[in-house]
């Protein structure tokens, strides 16, 4: 089962991802493996960990494309040639349109920085902090046309401490991601 990631920029969670796999032996014990990282964008720093890791590390860049429809379409050709029965979505900052998603439906998988069905979109955190909130947290879910807004998966919760700011607090929900994303992907694996 060939696993394709998305990404744009750190890759950390991807990184995370292929620890993971070579950690508790994906290959071995769910016939799973990472078989390529694309991303949007050619300076996105998770290629350097993906080539590093002998990993196809491939670069579909948006701005080469007329059109949402073209871009969607040249990463879709790059994603088919992995035969993908998972694609995930890490740190990937792209809408994609609804052609895509439902190409993918129950095999395309995102992880966005906020307890969802709270804060979906952009600057989670600062929102969080701003809303008083106690908690905040991480969700893993299904990718649907509307963004995220699919079926959850898995959440990890971290408290929200007096004097967070959006950076302490990203970095404290960025620390479970890690560990809740490849745990919500080998739960998924046997089932695809
Ligand atoms: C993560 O916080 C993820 O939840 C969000 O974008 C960030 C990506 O970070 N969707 P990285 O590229 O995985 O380091």
């Amino acid at each position: 089962k060939n696993i394709v990631i998305l990404i744009s920029g750190e890759g950390s969670n991807m990184a995370a991802i292929v620890r993971a796999a070579q950690r508790d032996g994906w290959r071995e014990k769910l016939d799973a493996r990472v078989a390529a990282v694309i991303s949007n964008k050619a300076a996105a720093r998770g290629l350097v960990f993906a080539r590093e890791q002998g990993l196809a590390a491939e670069v579909v860049e948006h701005t080469a494309h007329p059109s949402r429809e073209a871009f969607d379409a040249a990463l879709a050709a790059a994603i088919e040639r992995h035969q993908p029965a998972l694609v995930v979505l890490a740190g990937f900052m792209r809408i994609l349109t609804p052609d895509f998603v439902s190409r993918y439906e129950g095999r395309l998988l995102n992880i966005h920085p906020s307890l969802l069905p709270a804060f979906p979109g952009l600057h989670t955190h600062q929102r969080a902090i701003g809303a008083g909130c106690q908690v905040a947290g991480a969700t893993v879910h299904q990718v649907t046309a509307e963004l995220d807004h699919g079926p959850i998966l898995a959440q990890a919760v971290v408290p929200l401490l007096p004097h967070d700011t959006p950076d302490t607090l990203a970095a404290r929900v960025r620390t479970q991601e890690h560990l809740l994303y490849p745990r919500a992907i080998a739960q998924l694996l046997p089932n695809l």
